[in-house]
């Protein structure tokens, strides 16, 4: 997914812009580019590849003087990474030059328009439209061009301006595409996420769709579709820059795996008091949940897996059905849903476009709409009746670890909430897992202490060659597998497939032969017979089997190959310990592999594009 830095100030923009898209680095890119107003004159130096190949083309921002400017990560959308397809993209008098995430769905017409008024293109990007068309329809005043611009895109669309003609100012627009400014002492920033300025500032003022910002060094103003000054609140962010930097890890992906203690007690020390549970603002009214018929928990990739652990324990204690929804089927599925539903929307970042989407359609069919997010003030977060941020902190790694797990921990939070609320679930019950979820934060720190991880280092140098590696489990521990093999095949490439055990001998069974390699979940105790026989129907075929199980049915050693644990904990919310087992585990064969852990390939950390 694309970067967008932009500076004004008092210090040179190019070191500044450099670093900034240094930071961004980890949201997946292609080329790169920077673009400063230096004696009312705008210079462009852009390079496809790393950031390492533009920072030798400007001396690390040095060679650009002036104070103003933009800078951009582009992931390809339109247009083959090349240098002439990186921004920032000019406008063909060169008196403008913008930056742009998103896309522009109606580029093509927009561009057969503008050639047919003789404006030339140089490259084969959607953005490029952008630049071009703000000079066609610029006549002196810039706010009224985008204005009148923002009139004409189709589309999502973040885009960082500079103009030649107003040296001492940088724009912005936005639409469905993430864009903060951020405030300093005698400069200010745009940017596509916090990590990029917040080496400078943690005060922020949020763009909304289709405004308009004018910043200067010292000034911000913000106007609206019409043209009318918008006031807007700054907010500020708790994240400090050590949590957005990797801290002595050799990867993020590590460093956020080790963070999940402090990020599980993030999420639920301020929402347990007691045996109270406050989830914030959030109240389910007793008269609204009886209402409640039915619960759709709906997200993409990991975040629908989390889903998937919270709907066995939300339904098993609340009684309420509950289904699962991939954001991308939801929205194109004309979902039953209304008043009756209660909508769980689960993202790390917010900004899911197709995350996005499902809200907006569960909201307009009248379905109350509850956001779990990580990210402050996200798209997701603020189109949301109510929102439960996990408090993770700034997640870098493309793969997410501990967004993940405090998702889960948070539906645990809120199917506990309201199954007090509904009764039905009793005081002692209630209490136990309220117990059970206080402590998960010092187990997560216990296995992240132990030898387990050594024997997980052992089992990646072992099976790091294999080309396909299945994981399967029942009840809670089959949520939990389908995790598991996301996080192997994101970051390993190694082909993963998740499945139901009581599957095995409706069709997978047929792939187990020598050496296929299974991992075994089996922390359920009702189900450990159910697993024991799975794991010998493996066995029996050849198959290898390393079975992931709590410490009370480790006997379950006898009949596998090898065996992982996890510390003893409540059956209902082992997915949480499992987790890090399986995190781990993708990441020492991924590191045995000698792949870009922290940047796998083709993924984007958000994908703000449908
Ligand atoms: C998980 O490791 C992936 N990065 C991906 O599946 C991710 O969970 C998905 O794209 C959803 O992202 P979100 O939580 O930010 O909405």
């Amino acid at each position: 997914m694309c970067g967008i830095i932009g500076y004004i100030g008092n210090k040179k923009a190019g070191p500044i812009l450099l670093d900034g898209l240094k930071k961004l680095e980890y949201r997946g890119y292609d080329s790169s580019g920077i673009a400063v107003i230096d004696g009312g004159v705008i210079s462009v130096i852009k390079s496809v590849g790393m950031i390492e190949a533009l920072d030798e083309k400007c001396s690390g921002g040095e060679l650009l003087n002036g104070t103003v400017g933009i800078g951009h990560t582009r992931w390809a959308t339109h247009g083959a990474p090349s240098d002439v397809n990186s921004h920032p993209h000019l406008s063909s008098d060169k008196r403008f030059a913008i930056v742009h995430n998103g896309i522009i769905e109606n580029f093509e017409s927009l561009r057969t328009e503008l050639k047919s008024l003789g404006y030339k293109f140089v490259g084969e990007t959607d953005s490029e439209v952008i630049a071009k068309l703000i000079q066609h329809l610029y006549n002196g005043n810039i706010i009224s061009a985008l204005r009148a611009v923002i009139d004409r895109l189709e589309g999502s669309y973040a885009v960082g301006i500079i103009s030649a003609d107003k040296p001492d100012t940088l724009y912005a627009i936005r639409k469905d595409n993430p864009l903060v400014v951020g405030l300093g002492n005698g400069e200010n920033f745009i940017a596509s996420d916090y990590t990029a300025a917040l080496e400078h500032t943690k005060r922020f003022v949020l763009l909304d769709d289709k405004e308009i910002a004018e910043i200067t060094a010292t000034s911000t103003k913000f106007y609206d579709i019409n043209g009318k000054l918008v006031k807007k609140t700054p907010y500020t962010i708790e994240w400090n820059i050590e949590e957005a930097q990797k801290g002595g890890y050799n990867h993020f992906m590590l460093k956020e795996i080790y963070e999940q203690p402090k990020a599980l007690t993030r999420t639920l020390r301020p929402r347990i008091s007691g045996d109270e549970i406050k989830l914030d603002k959030i109240e389910f009214d007793a008269e609204h949940l009886s209402s409640v018929e039915r619960i759709d928990i709906i997200g993409c990739g990991s975040a629908y897996h989390a889903g998937i652990v919270g709907r066995s324990f939300i339904e098993k204690h609340c009684r309420i059905p509950v289904n699962n929804f991939l954001a991308s089927e939801y929205i194109y599925s004309d979902p039953i849903t209304g008043p009756k539903t209660l909508t769980i929307i689960i993202s790390q970042s917010g900004e899911t476009a197709d995350t996005l989407a499902a809200l907006k359609l569960a909201h307009s069919r009248g379905s109350k709409t509850l956001a779990v997010v990580n990210v402050v003030q996200s798209a997701i977060a603020r189109a949301a009746d109510d929102v439960l941020y996990t408090h993770a902190g700034p997640e870098i790694a493309v793969a997410t670890t501990k967004g993940y797990t405090t998702q889960i921990v948070a539906l645990y939070l809120i199917g506990l909430k309201m199954a007090l609320k509904k009764g039905t679930i009793t005081t002692k019950r209630y209490k136990e897992l309220i117990r059970g979820l206080t402590k998960l934060p010092d187990k997560v720190e216990d296995m992240l202490l132990e030898t387990e991880v050594e024997k997980i280092k052992e089992y990646a140098e072992k099976f790091y060659n294999h080309k396909c590696v299945f994981f399967m489990g029942r009840g809670t521990d089959y949520a939990a597998s389908l995790e598991g093999a996301l996080k192997l095949k994101e970051i390993s490439y190694i082909h993963a497939e998740a499945y139901a055990a009581g599957e095995l001998k409706h069709g997978t069974i047929s792939l187990i032969e020598d050496d296929t390699l299974t991992l075994a979940l089996v922390t359920q105790e009702k189900l450990y017979h159910k697993m024991e026989s799975n794991i010998k129907a493996v066995k029996a075929r050849g198959g290898t089997v390393i079975a992931l199980a709590s410490r009370a049915n480790s006997k379950i050693k006898s009949c596998s190959d090898l065996l992982l644990t996890i510390p003893e904990c409540d059956d209902d919310i082992s997915p949480v310990l499992t987790a890090v087992q399986l995190q781990l585990f993708a990441y020492y064969v991924a590191l045995k592999r000698g792949c870009e852990i922290d940047k796998p390939r083709n993924l984007a950390k958000s994908v703000t594009v449908e």
